[in-house]
């Protein structure tokens, strides 16, 4: 019975202790808070000079950031990974989605971070889109 009991007092500690843990590593929560690096955005700006400025400008991704506040990122991300370019929809690799989304961010004025901008692993869900200043 009391070695029952000190297991549970032991699991207890270990599933608290865990969660204090995933806390204070607790990922970004919203796109203000640094969530690419000054890396992925320069790599990003090759591609999205070449795939994305002639059609949409610095103005037109403030308005989307409007528009889909509120939202994960992840959303958005997918609608441009499916959507864009326009003229060739889904034509780079995840990591260039990445670079290219991180690039936009910096171009609206958001501030880069310590961690890559990514989509494997689902961390864009935590990230909610918020208006540009
Ligand atoms: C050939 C023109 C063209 C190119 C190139 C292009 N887009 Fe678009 N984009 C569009 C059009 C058209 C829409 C739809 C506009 C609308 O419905 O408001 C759009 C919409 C978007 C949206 C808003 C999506 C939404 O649902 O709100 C984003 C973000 C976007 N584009 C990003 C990109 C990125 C990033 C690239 C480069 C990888 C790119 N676009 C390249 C034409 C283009």
């Amino acid at each position: 019975m009391k070695k029952t009991r000190f297991a549970i007092a032991t699991l207890m500690t270990v599933v608290l202790g865990s969660a204090a843990i995933a806390d204070a590593g607790a990922a970004p929560t919203s796109i203000s808070a640094g969530v690419y690096t000054q890396e992925q955005a320069a790599a990003g700006k090759d591609l999205f000079d070449r795939s994305c400025s002639t059609c949409h400008n610095a103005d037109y991704y403030k308005t989307v950031f409007q528009t889909w506040r509120g939202q994960p990122l992840m959303y958005l991300f997918e609608q441009v990974m499916s959507a864009m370019p326009a003229d060739n929809p889904g034509s780079f690799s995840d990591a260039e989605y990445e670079d290219i989304m991180a690039y936009v961010l910096q171009l609206t004025g958001f501030p880069s971070g310590a961690a890559r901008l990514q989509y494997g692993g689902g961390g864009m869900r935590e990230i909610a889109i918020e208006p540009a200043s």
